[in-house]
């Protein structure tokens, strides 16, 4: 026993803790409360308290360089206390408590044997690592997991990639198609999954890779070009015109048509000004070498993933250009959601497939959020059964309404308060109860919660490994058939 329960309100309680114990209680533990009923819960924060006088603390203030023992002095009027919030209710699994556990009830740390539940076998489960300190796996729910979408947040260096890493390892062994979109080239040849069954990296020129990508540009649409930059009314007007007339070669247009003809064709609609401002946005989209007008890597990433297989997008030297980061990541997921819809209208089955966006916030801040294609996914992907994770350094900078659409959440280390507040603030599910604990986290260090996992887990993620059995041999495939 660590100490009792000195009061309780609905879902929390305060522990007394007894005082050699205070030491070996750390933030996030898991403790089982002994009532009538079984109680699991999580220690939240971890405070001293005193009875009598209130300026009691300022007697001993002024008395600390004489004494050592505070018992002698006084009594028991100093005592630790912890906060902890109920979980739920053991009972060969777990369930939501309705009840609150009755005073002075007794109160000790889970061991494994408490939540051995979670060792029950089961197809739709990936484990991820163990919960910490303890021998148990951490299963995730696959399904509610993807479709109902997730979020990994932590600063750089927390531990969120390894964790990404980990769970696309385990979403290979489970044949579900995932696409991930590798900003800092992370996830395919270099520390990553590159070469394992199964997994195909499709590179933009600067990284290793099995297929390189080609953007074909009919396939990019102005509500892109508006995500990549501001625009301004008149440059809105213009590309809205020209998009009318052109469709598809709309860019092919602008970029190659001399700007006083465009401005006569349109019966001067479009100025002179507005027209040489785009033709200098849309010159930067034409000019990147990835993108073509024959070449479509996008039917070639659809059937991959029809077939079960893991696409990693790596942007070998362009991780660093936002333009190029938007412009790639829009185009494939609209094709990959609009590619979903057909099916579903035509009656096909798709299976769970999970997107990753790395550096999210480049695309899902407030300005941006709502224009790309990864609302739409949050929003109705659960219905063609497409998922985002997402996964970014810097959650204060993703968009409310995106973050409450996160079913899971795995946080690890944040120490920016902005960071902790804002997740706290949007998330749908109760963080506020491990704000305090966000900031201790070690490296590879989470905590899960949501719907994917039965309470949340305080968990040790494992170290990603590379178990690399044998290099595809790439089929031939065709380049040239564009079916947009
Ligand atoms: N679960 C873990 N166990 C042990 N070490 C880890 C774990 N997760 C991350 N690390 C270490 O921390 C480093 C940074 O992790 P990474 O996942 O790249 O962080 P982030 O993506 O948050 O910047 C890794 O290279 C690895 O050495
Ligand atoms: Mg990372």
């Amino acid at each position: 026993m660590i100490g009792k329960v000195i009061s309780a309100e609905s879902d929390r309680i305060t522990a007394r803790i007894l005082l050699d114990d205070i030491e070996n209680i750390n933030m996030g533990d898991l403790l089982i409360i002994e009532s009538r009923f079984k109680y699991l819960a999580r220690v939240s924060s971890i405070f001293s308290k005193n009875i009598g006088e209130p300026n009691l603390p300022d007697k001993i203030a002024v008395l600390t360089d004489r004494i050592d023992d505070m018992e002698s002095l006084f009594g028991t009027q100093f005592y630790y206390a912890a906060e902890c919030g109920i979980l739920g209710v053991l009972d060969s699994g777990i369930k939501p408590a309705k009840t609150i556990p009755k005073f002075l009830s007794k109160i000790r740390k889970a061991e494994s044997k408490d939540l051995e539940f979670l060792l029950k076998e089961g197809k739709n489960y990936i484990k991820i690592g163990r919960l910490r300190n303890m021998d148990l796996p951490i299963k995730i729910d696959i399904e509610s997991f993807i479709t109902k979408h997730a979020g990994v947040f932590g600063k750089t260096g927390s531990g969120k990639s390894n964790t990404v890493k980990v769970i696309i390892k385990e979403m290979i062994k489970h044949n579900i198609p995932c696409l991930v979109f590798d900003i800092h080239g992370e996830y395919g040849y270099k520390r990553g999954l590159g070469g394992m069954e199964n997994v195909i990296v499709v590179g933009l020129p600067g990284g290793e890779c099995d297929v390189s990508l080609t953007v074909p540009l009919q396939m990019i649409k102005p509500g892109d070009l508006r995500v990549m930059t501001t625009l301004t009314e008149a440059q809105e007007d213009a590309v809205a015109l020209i998009h009318k007339r052109y469709g598809g070669k709309w860019l092919e247009y602008i970029s190659q048509t001399d700007t006083e003809n465009i401005v006569s064709e349109f019966e001067n609609k479009i100025q002179m000004t507005t027209v040489l401002a785009l033709q200098r946005k849309i010159g930067r989209i034409v000019d990147y070498n990835f993108v073509g007008r024959d070449f479509n890597s996008l039917n070639y990433i659809r059937d991959k993933i029809r077939q079960d297989k893991v696409i990693i997008i790596d942007f070998g030297d362009y991780e660093h250009d936002d333009w190029a980061i938007k412009l790639i990541t829009s185009v494939i997921s609209r094709f990959l959601l609009n590619k979903y819809k057909k099916y579903k209208k035509e009656g096909h089955k798709t299976k769970e497939t999970l997107l990753v966006l790395e550096e999210a916030h480049k695309l899902l801040n407030v300005d941006t959020a709502k224009k790309t294609v990864f609302s739409d996914i949050v929003r109705e992907g659960r219905k063609f059964n497409l998922g985002l994770c997402i996964v970014d350094q810097m959650p204060h900078k993703i968009f409310e309404e995106v973050l409450a659409q996160l079913n899971t959440v795995i946080i690890m280390l944040l120490t920016n308060i902005k960071d902790r507040e804002h997740l706290v603030l949007s998330s749908e599910n109760d963080l506020s109860d491990f704000k305090k604990e966000m900031k201790r986290l070690d490296i590879g260090e989470a905590i899960i919660t949501g719907i994917s996992v039965p309470f949340p887990i305080p968990a040790k993620i494992d170290l990603f490994s590379l178990s690399r059995s044998k290099k595809e041999n790439f089929d031939q495939f065709e380049f040239n058939e564009l079916d947009i």
